[in-house]
């Protein structure tokens, strides 16, 4: 099963974005992860839509936005506007979730649930109808560089079995380093979210080639 790797520019040098961008993409990464929060959700507030707009044209992979926002709906049709190609909403904050995650579908984007560490993974069950992937929480969200809370490997396993017979992406976001990212990908998860162990490093060559190795060691198990 391929995985893919995410940077998560939540990380990055936020005065030289596009140079941060333009660094992990040479280094053939999948994806780009754009944490958005509202300070509200989440006890954080990053960026938003007129941080991510002009840095469109200078991104080659598709950009990945997880909305840690206590109203995502009416995000979604300005990102999916813009050209985000995939767009997650939290399950605790869609009481609608149906209606939520078809209103990125028609937005043109790709729909994904994402859910906190100690929520129930059953309340998303009857919604993976409407989803291309699920963000499996491996942190509370609202900040990088916490530490990897071991459970969600297990969490990312039973995911995997409730996804039988559906083509699901399994992310995991938080705390994703080479030390967990093979357990991770043995577990079934398909994008692995990186930021601290990315872009928190000087030698983002020798973290992204860490990071597949370690994968790679998963796969193989
Ligand atoms: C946390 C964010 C993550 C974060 C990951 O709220 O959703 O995407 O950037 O950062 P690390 O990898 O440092 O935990
Ligand atoms: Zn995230």
């Amino acid at each position: 099963m391929t995985v893919r790797l995410a940077p998560s520019l939540l990380a990055a040098d936020f005065s030289c974005l596009r140079s941060e961008i333009a660094e992990v993409q040479g280094l053939g990464v999948e994806l780009l992860h754009l944490d958005i929060m509202d300070g509200h959700f989440v006890p954080n507030l990053s960026f938003g839509p007129p941080v991510v707009a002009p840095l469109l044209p200078h991104c080659r992979v598709p950009l990945d936005a997880h909305l840690m926002v206590s109203d995502p709906d009416p995000l979604v049709a300005e990102l999916g506007a813009l050209g985000v190609a995939r767009i997650a909403v939290h399950v605790e904050t869609c009481p609608h979730l149906q209606r939520s995650l078809a209103g990125v579908r028609a937005a043109g984007a790709s729909p994904g649930i994402a859910i906190n560490p100690a929520t129930a993974l059953v309340l998303l069950e009857d919604a993976l109808a409407w989803a291309d992937f699920v963000l499996v929480m491996s942190v509370n969200p609202g900040f990088g560089g916490q530490p990897f809370i071991p459970e969600s490997i297990e969490r990312v396993r039973r995911l995997r079995r409730m996804a039988v017979g559906r083509t699901l992406d399994i992310a995991v976001d938080g705390g994703v380093d080479r030390s967990n990212a093979g357990e991770l990908a043995a577990a079934g998860a398909t994008t692995l979210i990186a930021g601290s162990s990315v872009f928190g490093t000087t030698d983002r060559p020798g973290a992204v080639a860490a990071l597949r190795r370690a994968i790679a060691e998963g796969v193989a198990r």
